[in-house]
């Protein structure tokens, strides 16, 4: 699979060198490529880096892990037919004030790019978590949410969260997105599988009344 990363940063490094790793080519990019050839050279031969324009000509499935204010001026007509996993999250006091036109972070995002497929996942979690495995350190079993309307961009993302080396654990439509953005109960969690399933029945029951 050709994967783009826009914002090769804490999160992004680390899920790039994961899916490299597993032999997927990963075009990590940055506003400044040049400072990540150290980046690149630990990712090994699959991987490559440019700019954002260039990692999503390239691929075909984008992580962006940047600030959730820049994903507000993603293009969407560069984006357009592609799936993009969102991991970003929204604080207002590192975004800024944004109006979210929308009942999550998520689709709001979604909505500014029309005909993308977008994806929330890995915004529930550390980034040390990533570094870990990236770094062979740890194989625990933590439980990663994602959501989504499309079945089989869910399907190949909950293949990308396994590749990680995380469980995944599907929380439903994107509007479920909700449950799990940041400061919701199933932000930052490390969960067993058995554990984030209990506790996404239990905010999806309590949402259905
Ligand atoms: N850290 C965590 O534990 C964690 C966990 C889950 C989700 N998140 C969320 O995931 C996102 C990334 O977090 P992170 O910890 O990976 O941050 P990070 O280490 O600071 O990396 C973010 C990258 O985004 C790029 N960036 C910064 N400002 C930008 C802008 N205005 N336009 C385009 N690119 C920009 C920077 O890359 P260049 O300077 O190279 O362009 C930077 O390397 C954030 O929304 C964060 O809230 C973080």
């Amino acid at each position: 699979m050709k994967i783009g990363i826009i914002g090769s940063g804490d999160i992004g490094g680390s899920l790039g060198r994961l899916w490299a790793q597993a032999g997927h080519e990963v075009f990590f990019s940055s506003r400044h490529p040049e400072q990540l050839s150290g980046l690149v050279e630990q990712a090994g031969k699959c991987a490559q880096v440019g700019t954002a324009e260039e990692a999503i000509a390239f691929a075909d499935i984008i992580l962006e892990a940047i600030p959730f204010s820049a994903t507000m001026s993603l293009p969407a007509d560069a984006l357009a037919g592609k799936t993009l996993i969102t991991a970003s999250n929204y604080y207002p006091q590192r975004d800024g004030e944004i109006e979210i036109d929308a009942d999550s972070q998520s689709e709001a995002l979604a909505k500014q790019l029309p005909d993308t497929t977008v994806i929330k996942a890995f915004n529930m979690m550390f980034a040390e978590e990533m570094e870990a495995r990236a770094n062979g350190e740890t194989a625990e079993a933590l439980a990663i949410f994602y959501a989504g309307d499309d079945e089989s961009a869910k399907e190949t993302v909950a293949g990308l969260i396994e590749l990680a080396k995380f469980t995944p654990v599907d929380a439903g439509s994107l509007a479920n997105g909700r449950y799990f953005q940041n400061g919701e109960p199933l932000y930052a969690q490390r969960w067993s599988r058995a554990k984030a399933l209990q506790e996404l029945a239990a905010i999806s029951d309590k949402d259905a009344y």
